[in-house]
């Protein structure tokens, strides 16, 4: 099996990490590998914010928590988040931003490094609080985002196993 193909049947969501930090250099392959994702017209209408100091991590989970009324909300403990973000008036922002979410998380396996899509920014990257904040990050104004990359090491303490794909494949010949 090729190294691609091993990357892609082997990644799992992770949802907890270690503290151990994700070197430098992985990171800016993990951004390099959302870059070369496909974009509709080849437009790059995206932004990819890298979040790895931990009080403006623990910041945005706080205001999800408090936004969507989930207390203790942590994202899993991630060392560093990629915010994808792209332009509101997109007709394609979302399909490029989980073609690139979905380019950094493969690289992330082939480093041996976590990943889970987080989900909850999609309906409250509006509201003022947390718009404050992408503010402070230089998430510009007219950005949304669809989904958060949360990466860390996999913490051996929760087993992953392999998941069984169920999904139906018609082949017409
Ligand atoms: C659009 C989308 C939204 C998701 N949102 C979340 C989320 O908010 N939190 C989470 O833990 N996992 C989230 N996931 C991960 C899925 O739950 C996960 O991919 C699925 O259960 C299959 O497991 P696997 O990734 O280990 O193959 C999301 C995945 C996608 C594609």
């Amino acid at each position: 099996m090729n190294e691609v193909m091993n990357a892609i049947l082997t990644r799992r969501s992770i949802r907890k990490f270690t503290a151990d930090p994700i070197p430098a250099e992985v990171l800016e392959d993990l951004v390099k590998a959302a870059l070369h994702a496909p974009s509709g017209m080849g437009k790059q209408t995206w932004q990819f914010t890298v979040v790895t100091n931990q009080e403006i991590i623990h910041r945005l989970c706080g205001l999800i928590g408090t936004e969507l009324g989930r207390e203790g909300y942590d994202m899993y403990g991630p060392a560093a988040v990629i915010i994808p973000s792209n332009e509101k008036e997109s007709p394609w922002g979302k399909e490029d931003n989980a073609c690139a979410m979905e380019n950094i998380f493969l690289a992330a396996r082939s480093y041996g490094v976590g990943s889970v899509w987080i989900n909850q920014m999609q309906n409250i990257n509006d509201r003022p609080a947390v718009r404050a904040l992408l503010d402070e990050i230089g998430v510009p104004a007219d950005h949304v985002i669809y989904g958060v990359a949360a990466l860390g090491y996999a913490d051996p303490s929760v087993p992953v196993e392999p998941k069984e794909r169920t999904g139906k494949v018609v082949y017409v010949k």
